[in-house]
């Protein structure tokens, strides 16, 4: 098995889970397009979405996938009712002793892309296709990068801030240029990764990882390379919160508010593929 490139400490670790705890509630956004059968979740961390699930579909089989057995530990002490765990990397192949009919990526896949290679996440997609029944479905809950380019913003006393982040951000360079002696010109991108990010700047992880790994164009050439026609594709600004802390604290030239940045995809098999 590959190893996981992800270099977490233990108390990183704590932090996500708290992390984790506070986010499942707003994920509950995509149970409405579970189909009934068993569900495995691919990246289930400490297993927070896996509990809500449970609750909302009692007669479920579930099955977790994660790369991390610390987390996998923290999952398996909730006992979650007809739940069984695998330790994994998602882009290698796991046995199920049964077809599922959805497999979910809660806020899991930008983690995925982040620490894997393009070929990871096309094999990733493989497997998915392979565990999936012939009606079965895939759901993504995950953030979109909306290539929408740069905006000009003035008048804060944030922006050294903003730009100490971009500075340290290895994942890769977002644009940022001082325009005059009060406007930078910065991109769009940076600012979401930004506000998604600001009260975790202490986690040396969200430096590497980005919250917004492909743009709308790149999950469907994924989706139909790998076999999937997707059959709901819910595109959403920033949330409220984001965007008010974004305004408050930045005078922007731009209306950012319709940005697509969050987007929920169902896809369906298609077609069969050939493995690798
Ligand atoms: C942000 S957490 C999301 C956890 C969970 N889906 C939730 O919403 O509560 C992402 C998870 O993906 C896992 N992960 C990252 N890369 C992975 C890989 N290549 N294979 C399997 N799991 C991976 C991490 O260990 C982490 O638990």
């Amino acid at each position: 098995m590959k190893s996981l490139r992800i270099n977490r400490s233990d108390s990183d670790v704590s932090k996500l889970v708290r992390t984790l705890r506070n986010d499942a509630k707003k994920k509950e956004e995509f149970f409405d397009y579970i189909i009934s059968g068993p569900i495995l979740e691919i990246g289930c961390g400490s297993g927070q979405v896996l509990k809500k699930i449970s609750r909302a579909f009692p007669h479920a089989k579930l099955y977790g996938l994660d790369a991390d057995p610390r987390l996998i530990k923290i999952a398996k002490r909730k006992h979650i009712p007809n739940c069984t765990f695998f330790h994994s990397l998602a882009q290698n192949s796991i046995i199920l002793p049964a077809a599922v009919r959805n497999v979910i990526f809660p806020a899991s896949l930008h983690e995925i892309v982040s620490f894997s290679n393009k070929d990871d996440i096309s094999q990733l997609f493989r497997n998915v296709h392979s565990y999936l029944a012939r009606d079965g479905v895939v759901i993504i809950w995950e953030g979109i990068r909306s290539d929408y380019g740069n905006v000009t913003i003035s008048n804060s006393p944030t922006i050294p801030q903003l730009l100490s982040f971009a500075k340290k951000f290895e994942y890769k360079k977002y644009f940022w240029k001082k325009s005059n002696d009060s406007q930078y010109s910065v991109s769009f991108d940076l600012l979401a990764e930004y506000v998604t990010k600001k009260d975790r700047l202490d986690i040396p992880m969200e430096y590497k990882e980005t919250h917004f790994p492909l743009s709308q164009s790149e999950y469907e050439s994924l989706l139909r390379s790998t076999g999937f026609e997707i059959v709901v594709l819910n595109n959403k600004p920033l949330h409220q919160k984001e965007l008010q802390w974004l305004y408050k604290n930045f005078k922007f030239e731009k209306d950012i508010s319709n940005v697509p940045v969050y987007t929920l995809i169902v896809a369906k098999k298609s077609r069969s593929i050939n493995p690798l």
